[in-house]
């Protein structure tokens, strides 16, 4: 049966002005790095994006080397795409990036032009899209100069193949010289997409002054850490979890005694909050107005339906914040 979307999908979400962009993107947005790969089951990817649709989440977000194996998470995406949310293009904003590993030889990652446009045009393939929303520079590049790397970007703008720029996991010196080159060119930094969660604020120091003082957007990846900050660790290593599946940075031995007493202590502020904890720690992340979305990952559509809930309670009192700066200590 054809997929038609929940009615009231717009009257819940928030949606947050991105920097001083005209864009506005949901405070909760969906990230295809995990879970979505040409390994994982096709109709568990598809509810998952229908739940998000259905929630007002209108921005997923993809790279060219998300899967396993690279490069088939875009592909999943567009599967789903073609099965349920063609008509509904206008209404989303899809992003992908280059940069990391993704071909053999000189080009296939980092951030010279060959690699950022060549790139752009495999994943536009594979997404089955004319265009995406966003195009970010997905990791700092040492040795190409940045002024290429931008000018990439911009071209990108300038040929229809995307409607912003962004970038990714830059420093905030780094950042600034960026987002100044970008301006040059005309093509503004929209965004910067960065880790931050209760347990890795480095972009407290600095970089979020800096996004603010620019007008540009902060969307941050892992806010629940992985599914740490969630109670699923609490009872032991879940089966089909990601730490059971040994992926990304998540693996058995990081989640040692201590970090589970502080995930415990966090647990039981959120349950008198009246929250879970994977609801506390995304609103936890979009406390800060310089936030502008909380990427989440999902294995499931109920996890999805449970992280977008944490919008019921946004709000923090001062001493709750003093406690889990103390927990974390
Ligand atoms: N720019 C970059 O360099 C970069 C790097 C990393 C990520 N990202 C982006 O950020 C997105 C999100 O990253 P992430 O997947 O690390 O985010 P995350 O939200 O911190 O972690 C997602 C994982 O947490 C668990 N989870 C989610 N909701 C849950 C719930 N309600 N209850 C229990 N467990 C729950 C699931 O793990 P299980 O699978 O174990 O169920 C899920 O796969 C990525 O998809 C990608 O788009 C970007």
């Amino acid at each position: 049966m054809a997929y038609l979307p929940d009615e009231k999908r717009y009257a819940t979400m928030k949606y947050n002005r991105c920097g001083r962009s005209g864009l506005k993107l949901p405070a909760i947005s969906l990230g295809f790095w995990y879970n979505f790969g040409g390994v994982d089951p096709f109709e568990n990817c598809r509810s998952i994006v229908r739940k998000a649709f259905d929630l007002g989440i209108t921005h997923f977000d993809l790279a060219n080397n998300y899967g396993p194996p690279p490069g088939s998470a875009e592909e999943t995406f567009s599967k789903i795409f073609k099965k349920d949310l063609a008509p509904y293009r206008d209404e989303l904003v899809i992003s992908t990036k280059a940069g990391f590993y993704m071909w053999p030889g000189p080009y296939g990652e980092w951030g010279s032009r060959k690699h950022l446009l060549s790139s752009l045009d495999q994943s536009l393939k594979r997404l089955g899209l004319d265009y995406v929303d966003i195009f970010y520079h997905h990791r700092p590049d040492p040795d190409t100069p940045l002024e290429e790397t931008m000018s990439a970007l911009a071209q990108a703008v300038r040929q229809g193949k995307a409607l912003y720029v962004g970038i990714s996991n830059y420093r905030p010196e780094q950042a600034k010289q960026a987002i100044e080159i970008l301006r040059q060119l005309g093509t503004p930094c929209l965004i910067h997409q960065a880790r931050y969660n209760i347990f890795d604020r480095w972009i407290e120091d600095g970089l979020l002054d800096l996004l603010s003082n620019e007008g540009v957007g902060c969307i941050v990846f892992s806010p629940l850490a992985q599914g740490l900050l969630t109670s699923k660790y609490l009872g032991g290593i879940p089966e089909g979890s990601r730490a059971a599946k040994g992926i990304a940075s998540i693996k058995p031995e990081t989640i040692t005694p201590e970090k589970l007493e502080k995930i415990e202590k966090l647990n039981k502020l959120a349950s008198e909050r009246g929250q879970t904890l994977a609801q506390m720690a995304i609103a936890w992340v979009l406390r800060k107005s310089s936030v502008t979305s909380a990427l989440i990952g999902a294995s499931s559509a109920k996890q999805v339906e449970d992280n977008v809930a944490a919008l019921n309670r946004l709000d923090f009192t001062d001493e709750e914040l003093r406690f889990i700066d103390e927990v974390i200590k």
